[in-house]
């Protein structure tokens, strides 16, 4: 399959030291997803490469693996990343309306930048690829690349919430943003509920038809499904017996000295959850003295959009929350919540995955959640209990397995992990169980089987 996959985010962050080039894996959903397809198929990459004009233009990962960087100015930066995607889109699509900003500068290098990334595939596409455009960072980008004359198919998947018309209609530039979109031929979601609230908005906005698979508009089908991404399983279950992965967790496991370890990984951003989850564990240990000293929770949280204020503001409330829980339950020689801001590799999370006896995926609104997936992948054990919100994505395949719960529900939140805590072995493996198949099943290349091969009638 020859593929051009066209994201914001580098799969590599690329540094040149002595001449010589560093590769480093970024962290994220769509990385982790795509980088190890095009390492074993081949393609192009299209994405921003971050450090501007140090950035080498091209770089080579294998001989048949391409990144082409999109060099970005500090204004299309502004006023595009940290504008109109993640200060407008961000927000209104999760549902955080008074979160959301509104800017018409936003807009206008939104739509520069996502010229600027349709030139970039028009200058490497040959006949013969297939173009995956991604996210709601480039939703103008399928159009114009139509308008460019691309013959072949083009998808697009969005991997964050679709929100409904009555969430949408605030959007000034809802009509340029959905027949961006509709340039695509494919249009990937990962539940069927935005599929709908998707259909909706078109009808709504453009006077668009459609039925279950499709969308009818402007003389063209556009097909519409329903595909959650899977993980790369391979790559997860061989990372969890490197000796290097299963030596650190030993160790790691032996210094927390607690019977009990939870882990939770996450970007630190307001969908996340992460106040109400300190909350719920909070209640938990108030609820259930006899567990101080005996569970210890580690909280990964990873610096993301770091220049927004409302990430400034969530990052003071989380610290301040962390502290609030140390302060009341931490006892010298035990800490309830180990709290790091920071980035991980993929080999130190999966030592996290292994120690944890339960993990608390709790966003409030998640468009899917891979952590949750990559969590029951390293668990080869069938033990480890999965607390799942039912605002992720992911709940939709994982609720025959996981706990399922409200996380605005701090009762519920405290309850869950006691469950998890108390749960009988022979539960514990049904469960995770019926998680191992569904999460080993749907993988990544499940996920590109049902997605991309599906070319339009
Ligand atoms: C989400 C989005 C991705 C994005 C990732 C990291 O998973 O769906 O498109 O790349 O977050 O966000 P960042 O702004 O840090 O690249």
């Amino acid at each position: 399959m020859k593929l051009i996959v066209v994201s914001n985010r580098e799969p590599y962050r690329v540094e040149t030291v002595r001449g010589r080039t560093k590769l480093e894996k970024t962290v994220g959903g769509l990385v982790s997803a795509l980088e190890p397809v095009l390492r074993k198929e081949g393609g192009v990459w299209v994405c921003w490469g971050r450090k501007g004009q140090k950035t080498p233009l091209e770089v080579k990962v294998t001989s048949n693996f391409l990144i082409k960087h999109v060099p970005l100015t500090s204004a299309d930066v502004s006023e595009y990343y940290y504008g109109f995607a993640n200060d407008t889109l961000w927000p209104l699509c999760h549902m955080f309306i008074n979160r959301t900003h509104f800017n018409n500068r936003y807009w206008l290098g939104y739509s520069r930048v996502n010229r600027k990334f349709a030139k970039a595939v028009s200058e490497i596409y040959s006949p013969g690829y297939k173009v995956l455009v991604n996210d709601y960072q480039l939703a103008l980008v399928p159009k114009l690349l139509k308008e460019q004359g691309i013959k072949d198919t083009i998808y697009m998947f969005w991997h964050i919430p679709f929100p409904p018309y009555f969430i949408l209609r605030f959007l000034p530039q809802r009509r340029e943003l959905l027949e961006g979109m509709l340039g695509a031929d494919v249009i990937g979601f990962h539940t069927q509920h935005y599929v709908q609230n998707f259909q909706e908005c078109v009808r709504e906005v453009l006077g668009a038809f459609y039925d279950d698979n499709a969308i009818y508009w402007n003389g063209r089908k556009i097909k519409v499904k329903a595909v959650p991404v899977g993980i790369d399983v391979n790559k997860w279950e061989k990372l969890t017996e490197e000796p290097k992965v299963v030596k650190y967790a030993q160790n790691l496991r032996r210094k927390l000295g607690v019977e009990y370890v939870g882990i939770g990984v996450d970007r630190l951003d307001y969908t996340k959850g992460l106040e109400e989850k300190f909350k719920g564990i909070g209640r938990f240990f108030e609820k259930y003295p006899s567990f101080r000293g005996k569970v210890s929770f580690i909280q990964i949280a990873a610096p993301t959009r770091t220049r927004l204020e409302e990430y400034m503001d969530i990052k003071r409330k989380t610290d301040e929350i962390v502290g609030m829980i140390e302060g009341r339950f931490g006892e010298p020689g035990w800490v309830p919540i180990y709290y790091y801001y920071k980035n991980y590799g993929d080999d130190r999370l999966a030592s996290f995955y292994m120690i944890a006896d339960f993990a608390l995926v709790t966003p409030v609104i998640d468009g899917l959640n891979l952590v949750s997936k990559e969590y029951v992948v390293s668990r080869k054990r069938e033990d480890g209990v999965l607390i799942l919100s039912e605002f992720a994505g992911a709940s939709v395949q994982l609720r025959n397995g996981a706990i399922i719960v409200n996380p605005f529900d701090e009762e519920a939140l405290a309850e869950s992990i006691y469950i998890a805590l108390k749960m009988k072995k022979r539960e514990k493996r049904e469960r995770m169980k019926a998680l191992r198949e569904k999460v080993i099943k749907e993988d990544i290349h499940w996920w590109l089987k049902n997605f991309l091969e599906d070319v339009p009638a």
